[in-house]
Formats: structure tokens, sequence, C-alpha cells
């Protein structure tokens, strides 16, 4: 496969999706509270999804994936499954919501932080959140995916934590998961050459101790082998002659990125 360019009418398309994925995380929002399960949760944003915006949960079936969202907590690093697991105090969750449109994907997630949270907790979440935006700060047609991986990865190690290697952005559009691989750790000016008109995930995981993985039996759930805590922060990014423009934008970000 090679990397698609977007004409007008499919970016669009991806604008409208991408918002829509953005809203499903606004509306969550007051439901992650301590008790809840994530089965709820998941509950919750598959009838918004379905029933509220006429989009489609694009997790449930793909490669087997049994639910609508991922819902990752504390040392899961991504992919978590939902389940009758009740959120407590004190919990990082990221949720991860892909929906799709017209036939088009738009992806993102965020963390949120469980009753009241740890001040190393908040701050493995604020950097990881830092990190995501600097490597999107660095798209634009004429930059290489080795710019954001190294922004990244600069970021993330400056402040003592690692960057997971096993899982990555991806490009996005009709399907789910595009070329190219958007690695977030790397050499600036190496990788392949962004051109206007691509649209891709950023989506860095940053752990607060080694950055290695393993994947769970249920052959989905990715954990930290130390179990030290991770998090992430996801959004789809179309890639314009002079820069950037996220896709999946939400209200509380609009001044900061
Ligand atoms: N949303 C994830 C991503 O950012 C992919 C989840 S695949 C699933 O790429 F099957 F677990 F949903
Ligand atoms: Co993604
Ligand atoms: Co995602």
């Amino acid at each position: 496969m090679s990397i698609i360019i977007k004409t007008e009418n499919e970016i669009e398309k991806m604008r409208v999706a991408g918002k829509l994925a953005s809203e499903v995380l606004e509306m969550i929002e007051p439901h992650v509270v301590p008790g809840v399960s994530t089965d709820e949760l998941n509950t919750i944003c598959h009838d918004y999804i379905v029933n509220i915006q006429g989009t489609i949960p694009a997790p449930l079936n793909y490669r087997g994936f049994p639910k609508s969202i991922c819902t990752s907590i504390n040392h899961t690093v991504c992919h978590g499954i939902p389940s009758d697991k009740k959120i407590k105090s004190g919990d990082i969750i990221n949720v991860d919501i892909t929906v799709i449109k017209d036939g088009y994907h738009g992806d993102t997630s965020k963390m949120f932080c469980v009753g009241e949270v740890s001040p190393h907790a908040k701050r493995l979440i604020k950097i990881t959140q830092e990190a995501m935006y600097l490597g999107i700060k660095q798209v634009k047609h004429g930059a290489t995916l080795g710019d954001i991986g190294e922004a990244i990865q600069h970021y993330a190690e400056s402040n003592r934590y690692s960057v997971v290697r096993e899982f990555c952005g991806h490009g996005i559009g009709k399907n789910f998961h595009e070329d190219p691989h958007v690695l977030h750790y790397g050499k600036a000016g190496e990788g392949e050459v962004l051109e206007a008109g691509m649209i891709i995930t950023v989506e860095p995981m940053l752990n607060l101790g080694k950055r290695h993985t393993k994947v769970l039996a249920d052959g989905w759930t990715a954990v930290t082998k130390d179990h030290s805590l991770s998090a992430q922060w996801e959004h789809t990014v179309l890639v314009t002659k002079n820069g950037y423009e996220i896709l999946t934008l939400r209200q509380e970000e609009k001044d900061l990125a």
C-alpha cells in the first residue's frame, strides 16, 4: 500500500467524521466517574454513536475486537477491552473512539482522571498530551515522519518517560489503518515526506517506567511489562501546504492547539 492523498471532497468527509469522533469524547466525559464499569462506558458511547450520530463504531468486530470503544486503564497501554470492571478514584483511563461516517474514519483518544489522581499520574498525562501537540506541530507539506517522531521522543525522554515502540500512528481515511506507519520516535529528516492532502493520526503512548509492552491472552490488551503507568492521546491530522489541521479538535482545546 502507498500513502493516499485525499481529494477536497474526501477531506470534507474526514472533517465531518473527525468532528463526530471528537464529540463522542465530549459526550462521555461526565460519565467517567468512580464506580462506572468500562462496559457501561462502552454502551453509552455505542448508543450515542449509532442512535444519535448515525455513525458506525469502527472497533466493533474490527479484526475480531469485541466492543465499540477501547478503554485502557492505568498500566494498560492501548486496546483495553471494555468489561464489567469498575473504574475507581485514582485511576487514569484512556478512551479511544473511532467512528465511520459516510465511509470515512475519525480516530481520537484522550485521558481522563477518575476522582482524585496522584500528581505523578497527572504529570504523565500532561507531558503525553504536550508530546502529541509537539509532534503535530511538525506536520506540514515537505516535513518528514522522522520530524514528528523525534519531537515526541525528545520531549518524552527529557521528561524521563519512555516511548512505546510496538504501536504507532497511521494513515486513515476510507480504511481505519492505512499507510504510513507514524512512529513516535525517530530522527528528524528521516522517513517518508509528508504531502498536503495526507491524513494521519498522531497518538503517542508514554510510560512512567520502561518502554516495553506485552499483549494479554485476550489478544488485544497491551500492558506495560513492568506494570508502570501509561498514557496516550490521539488526534487525526490533515497535512496542509503550510502546516496542519486537527480534524478531531475538541471545544476544550480550541485555545491550546
Ligand atoms: N483506535 C485505535 C487506533 O488508534 C485502534 C483500535 S483497534 C481496535 O489506531 F480494534 F482495538 F479497536
Ligand atoms: Co489511531
Ligand atoms: Co484510536
